[in-house]
């Protein structure tokens, strides 16, 4: 997610400082961002002195403290609570007092992140969606510590994005995941229990309701893993079994089947 989301902040005109724990990852992602930007050129969608432009606009760094001057930061790491209040307390020292610290998080509590750092109130969800470029929904996540200015510097960033910006409570899975993760658990349900296969349950998906994809495909484009972590943030804060993952996708994960992001998940994505 955080290559798309650079993409997309660069290609409405924002200078961004994109960083990455190793120089290898960052480098990794801005050949991702190059690629991105070169199809882009190629099927006429981009002239070249804009892709170029909007290359220029973005630059990759291994040290959190390059962040120091940023007027908005936007972490996009693993889905993992522990791992996000440790960014965001770092964060909280790197940089300069007024930045805004937001979060892409799908579903955490986005008030245990802001309650790391020394300035709660500077801290807000902006939720993309998968694939960045081309999605158009922005979430702006308001924790209870969040002040209106917060807010509404999140909603201005997302609509300077060219994005939709809706608003919503600190409550997990925010709209859409927490609308959307008991469809995509049941499928699986529905798959374990023999009912059709992969193949026609994604079909009928996309054939009887209008779907752009079926939910195996939308599963492993937005990563296993992910998916994962999502259903246990939501189980935990409802207790509803609609989000007790399903035992197949938990032993999908434990099989290191991720979905595209390691060309292997419900389906095979190397040929
Ligand atoms: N996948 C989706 O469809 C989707 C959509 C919207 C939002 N999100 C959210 O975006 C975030 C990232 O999801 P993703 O799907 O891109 O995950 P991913 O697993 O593809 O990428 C996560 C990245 O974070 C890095 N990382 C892990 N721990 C880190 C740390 N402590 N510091 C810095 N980097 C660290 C990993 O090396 C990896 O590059 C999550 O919060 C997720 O909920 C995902």
């Amino acid at each position: 997610m955080g290559s798309g989301i650079a993409e997309v902040a660069a290609a409405s005109g924002h200078q961004v400082v994109l960083r990455s724990r190793s120089q290898q990852a960052a480098e990794a992602v801005l050949a991702g961002l190059e690629k991105s930007l070169a199809k882009q050129v190629e099927k006429g969608k981009r002239p070249a002195e804009e892709a170029a432009a909007v290359r220029e606009r973005v630059t990759a760094t291994t040290h959190l403290g390059e962040l120091v001057d940023a007027d908005l930061v936007l972490e996009s790491v693993v889905e993992d609570l522990a791992a996000k209040k440790d960014l965001f307390a770092e964060l909280d020292s790197n940089c300069k007092p007024d930045t805004i610290l937001a979060t892409n998080t799908s579903t955490l509590a986005v008030v245990e992140m802001a309650m790391s750092t020394g300035r709660p109130d500077q801290v807000c969800g902006i939720h993309f969606f998968n694939p960045a470029p081309a999605m158009a929904l922005v979430e702006v996540v308001r924790p209870i510590t969040a002040s209106d200015d917060t807010v509404a510097t999140a909603v201005s960033f997302a609509a300077a994005c060219g994005k939709e910006p809706v608003e919503v409570k600190d409550q997990a899975g925010f709209i859409v995941n927490a609308l959307l993760f008991p469809y995509l658990n049941n499928a699986v349900r529905m798959l374990e229990q023999g009912v059709a296969t992969k193949e026609g349950i994604d079909a009928a998906m996309k054939g009887g309701c209008g779907f752009p994809m079926g939910p195996f495909a939308l599963l492993d484009l937005v990563g296993l893993d992910t998916s994962l972590a999502i259903l246990n943030a939501l189980y935990d804060e409802y207790r509803d079994p609609n989000y007790a993952a399903v035992p197949l996708l938990r032993r999908l994960v434990s099989s290191g089947q991720l979905g595209r992001k390691t060309k292997k998940g419900f389906y095979d994505y190397d040929r």
